[in-house]
């Protein structure tokens, strides 16, 4: 897939900004982008079996469903899940889907490694339900990224606790967030090693979700890439038995 624009990333990037004040237009794009995405790798989703595990609210279902995918959502939080979840969603863990093996075309999970405490069982449950030729997108914030963080980010640079020690100094709130708990401090390069170590998925691609240009390149470059990657987006392809 060819770089794409800087436009779309500023659009995004905007969106982001905005997520607390306009969470609806944050995930709708995100959503959009995300199927565009799959697509750009697949070709249209229309008719296919799309997997969305720790889909959270529920946008990236309902766009694949508005493209004709049969598209499901796994969830284990129901906090998570939105006012009107999709229809059907089921309440699952993502280390044990209740799913037969091989009946995705497509699995999906946007920035939810970095909350599972083994990624590793987690990705090996998105292989073993994905078919034989299917499609498995994984991204995810890596720990170093100026958002590893997540709301307390940038400052986990500076540790963990004294982040969230902050960040309830700033906010009067108590931090979502707590590593290790339910954010974990996952490294790009351990993860790339250990996914092209499988014999079970060749990765397709290897790039920055967001960035509009040198989106690859910039994954190559061993520890520059644990800071300026900011999410990483793995497509890989399930292999044959
Ligand atoms: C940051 S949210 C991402 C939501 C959505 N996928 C997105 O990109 O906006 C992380 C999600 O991961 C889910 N999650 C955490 N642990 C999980 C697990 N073991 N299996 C599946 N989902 C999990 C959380 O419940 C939450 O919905």
């Amino acid at each position: 897939m060819k770089d794409p624009s800087f436009r779309r990333s500023l659009a995004l990037f905007r969106a982001f900004l905005r997520e607390q004040d306009d969470p609806e237009a944050c995930y709708s794009l995100l959503a959009r982008d995300a199927a565009d995405q799959v697509e750009a790798y697949d070709g249209p989703v229309a008719g296919r079996t799309v997997v969305d595990v720790g889909g959270g609210s529920g946008h990236f279902t309902e766009e694949f469903r508005s493209r004709g995918a049969h598209a499901h959502l796994f969830e284990p939080d129901v906090r998570e899940l939105g006012e009107k979840p999709p229809e059907g969603t089921v309440i699952a863990d993502g280390y044990l889907l209740p799913l037969s093996d091989g009946v995705a075309d497509v699995t999906f999970s946007s920035n939810v490694l970095e909350h599972v405490a083994d990624p590793q069982t987690f990705l090996s449950e998105l292989i073993r339900v994905t078919r034989p030729g299917g499609l498995i997108y994984v991204s995810f914030t890596n720990w170093l990224s100026p958002w590893g963080g997540h709301e307390w980010a940038p400052w986990h640079y500076l540790g963990a606790e004294r982040a969230r020690a902050r960040y309830r100094r700033r906010t009067g709130r108590a931090a979502k967030h707590a590593l290790g708990e339910n954010l974990f401090a996952v490294h790009i390069g351990p993860t790339l090693r250990q996914v092209r170590a499988r014999d079970d998925v060749r990765v397709v691609s290897a790039r920055s979700r967001y960035w509009p240009f040198l989106a690859e390149t910039v994954v190559r470059a061993p520890g520059i890439r644990e800071v300026a990657t900011w999410n990483l987006l793995l497509i890989l392809r399930r292999c044959p038995p």
